[in-house]
């Protein structure tokens, strides 16, 4: 496997764009257009099968995609971002104007016990981007929401709304779905393009809550995807650590063509788990492998 670092091999330019509208942990809003850049030139449905916030498939801008998702909530921000934005709005500048108008911490814990009683796409939209650090953090039992109310104040509704209409023009060409990665893996067809941007670690397991994932199963999905003619781009943590655990990959040689080290800075996550301090001396970077 080759192994290209920062900026070799590219075969598309696309211009960075850092405006997310979802707070999301391991998003990859920063360094989606380095990601992105490296994508094949040409290609059918891009299909987006661990969706998050969409950073991705929102700097891409496809012109036909599948963006899909295990939680529901998640899922359904972006059904409605997709069938009336200004839905969205609402529900935004409503908690927004509660939370600035009344108590602070107490009105984020009413919205927190009001997702907690019924996990839902409004509350989640609010919390995930007034919780502390903008880390949503789900208990893994039962996939309680733990996070709390952030110090900051969350960005006005008038910016909120320009973000929506924003996310609106650059989604276009996307459906949304609720599926889990195989379903969605299993639509493709020759000529399109998946990008996998799965839950590794260890702590990704506990902040995205009760779902069960296996990077082996998925690797074995990929190779089955490659053998139909799909090209597949796969982000691992270039760091392969996850608290005090070495993450062994279990990646079968031939499977991919190759590797591109992406910077992404420091690591959101490793900052909140070291107690707020940030770590100078880390310079993280992001492993993309490619079976083109
Ligand atoms: C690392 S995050 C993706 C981050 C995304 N690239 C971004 O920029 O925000 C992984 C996502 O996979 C989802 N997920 C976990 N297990 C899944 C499964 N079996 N099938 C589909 N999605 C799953 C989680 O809900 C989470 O949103």
């Amino acid at each position: 496997m080759q192994t290209l670092l920062f900026g070799d091999g590219r075969s598309v330019e696309v211009a960075p764009f850092t405006t997310g509208l979802l707070k999301w942990i391991g998003n990859k809003q920063r360094m989606a257009h380095e990601i992105v850049s490296y994508f094949p030139p040409d290609y059918g449905t891009y299909y987006e099968p661990f969706l998050g916030s969409a950073a991705v498939l929102a700097t891409l801008q496809p012109k036909r995609a599948v963006g899909s998702d295990t939680f529901a909530p998640l899922i359904e921000i972006w059904q409605t971002l997709h069938r009336d934005p200004g839905t969205l709005k609402h529900w935004y500048r409503e908690r927004y104007n509660r939370l600035m108008s009344g108590e602070k911490v107490a009105e984020y814990e009413r919205i927190k016990a009001s997702y907690n009683r019924k996990p839902n796409g409004a509350d989640l939209l609010f919390l995930c981007r007034s919780c502390y650090a903008g880390v949503v953090r789900f208990r893994q039992a039962d996939g309680y929401m733990s996070t709390p109310c952030g110090p900051h104040n969350p960005v006005p509704p008038e910016a909120f709304a320009e973000r929506v209409d924003e996310w609106y023009r650059r989604t276009q060409g996307a459906e949304f779905r609720r599926m889990d990665y195989r379903e969605a893996m299993a639509l493709v067809r020759p000529g399109d393009l998946i990008y996998c941007d799965p839950p590794y670690t260890h702590s990704q397991a506990i902040l995205y809550g009760a779902q069960r994932f296996r990077l082996r199963q998925l690797l074995t999905v990929i190779g089955e995807c490659k053998a139909r003619g799909v090209y597949v781009a796969l982000s691992i943590d270039g760091t392969k650590r996850s608290g005090t655990h070495e993450c062994k990959l279990p990646i079968p040689d031939g499977l991919f063509d190759r590797e591109i080290l992406v910077n992404c800075g420091r690591s959101m996550l490793r900052r909140l788990q070291m107690g707020g301090q940030t770590l100078e001396s880390e310079v993280v970077a992001d492993r993309l492998l490619l079976t083109y």
